[in-house]
């Protein structure tokens, strides 16, 4: 979620907190004075209306005297009397109020502030007055009131909110210092990187030439030493085979098998034809050859066979080192690399069970880590190392791959 947003929903979750208060607030406010004042009003009604009938037993027919007198008494605010005559026949009832007439607030708002009275009778000879409470006018003036207020406090948070958010968006826009500041940042990174890769582009050339004078200077001097050895040996020169000379051709003809290895860890198949996955297939194969007493577990995942040049040289070289590490700093009886190409990206680890590493990271002194970082880094991917999950090291790398989509 962007930074705007969490902004947003924290300003309005407060803002709409603050305004649900304030209306609950006011709604239980309402409700207090409402109870009370209705409460006031039925006590007033009831002692009127006690009163008068009181009076009315005096002068006789009491039902007929109490219907002028409620006839003439009209509304008594906020309650409802009613005259029944004893076999239960509505003889009067007040009129309804006109204020606000024909209007009532909400039947929930109702049920929320409507008082709890009861309806009072006042027994007559022959009749009996009922005074109900109501409390509707009372309830839809407070409903005006709550809407109003509440309606005026959604636009002033609206405000607030619109206010305060453009605020927001002026402090955290990145000033135009910020911005060259960036593209100076990128640039520079952009220049490094060329840098690192022309770097090695040099080294990758600088390899091949002595891979080249190796395999051509040396390569045929030592054939051509053998060659000699071997001529003597069978004793074509002077006569007579030369003591020796047998030892002669079999010290050449390791050196001729070094000259060999030398030359293709300088200048891998991968350099003439850079297919990722028969290049490591064969580094593994001469792997399992050369070092039969560390089992290495290579696992390869989707098509690694046209990642361009650039990358399948890199990741190649960095599996390269961290193998030869395994080997010079590790003491491991088990390698695992997996390469694998995954959603846009290219990853690779390589992890051995050996002795590990320092919980504080390998030490800084060599030159194979950070020149895996580099090329990784050159590539616009990142690298880590350090312990492994189950002890031991790993190296693990993650590339984007261009023209992939993520
Ligand atoms: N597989 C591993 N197991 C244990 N320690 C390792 C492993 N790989 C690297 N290290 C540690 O990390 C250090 C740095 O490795 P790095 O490859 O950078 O340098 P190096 O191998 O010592 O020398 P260089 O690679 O320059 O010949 C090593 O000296 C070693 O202590
Ligand atoms: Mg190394």
């Amino acid at each position: 979620m962007s930074l705007r947003l969490r902004l947003n929903l924290l300003v309005a979750g407060l803002n709409l907190g603050f305004l649900a208060a304030l209306t609950w607030l006011m709604v239980d406010n309402h409700r207090s004075a409402i109870q009370e004042e209705i409460e006031a009003a039925h006590r007033v009604t009831i002692q009127m209306l006690g009163t008068a009938a009181q009076t009315s037993r005096v002068f006789g027919s009491a039902p007929a005297v109490m219907f002028d007198y409620l006839k003439s008494l009209g509304r008594v605010r906020a309650n409802e009397i009613r005259l029944y005559s004893d076999d239960g026949v509505l003889r009067y009832e007040s009129p309804p109020s006109t204020y606000k007439a024909g209007r009532r607030a909400p039947d929930g708002f109702e049920a929320l502030m409507r008082p709890k009275l009861a309806t009072t009778v006042i027994g007559l000879p022959g009749a009996r007055i009922q005074i109900v409470p109501d409390a509707s006018r009372a309830i839809l003036d407070a409903w005006d009131s709550v809407t109003a207020i509440f309606l005026l406090g959604l636009g002033f948070v609206a405000v607030l909110h619109v206010a305060l958010l453009l605020f927001l968006r002026h402090l955290l826009r990145p000033t135009e210092a910020d911005a060259l500041r960036l593209v100076a940042t990128t640039r520079q990174l952009a220049e490094n990187r060329e840098v690192i890769r022309l770097i090695q582009t040099g080294v990758e050339e600088e390899r091949k030439r002595l891979a080249r004078e190796l395999h051509d200077e040396l390569g045929q001097s030592v054939t051509a030493i053998r060659l000699i050895a071997a001529s003597i040996a069978r004793g074509n020169g002077s006569g007579g085979a030369v003591p020796g000379s047998a030892k002669i051709d079999e010290i050449a003809a390791s050196l001729y098998d070094s000259v060999h290895r030398i030359v293709r860890e300088l200048r891998p198949a991968v350099l003439e034809q850079p297919d990722l996955a028969a290049a490591l297939a064969d580094l593994g194969r001469e792997w399992r050859v050369r070092h039969p007493e560390i089992e290495l577990d290579l696992k390869l995942e989707g098509d690694l066979g046209d990642l361009g040049e650039a990358m399948t040289l890199a990741v190649f070289r960095c599996v390269q080192e961290a193998l030869t590490n395994a080997l010079k700093h590790a003491q491991a009886s088990r390698v695992e690399l997996a390469v694998r190409r995954r959603d846009g990206r290219l990853e690779a680890s390589i992890e051995d069970n050996g002795r590990g590493v320092a919980a504080d990271g390998p030490p800084g002194s060599g030159h194979g880590l950070v020149g895996m970082r580099e090329r990784v880094v050159a590539l616009g991917g990142r690298l880590e190392a350090a312990a492994g999950a189950e002890g031991g090291f790993r190296v693990s790398m993650s590339l984007p791959l261009p023209g992939d989509s993520e």
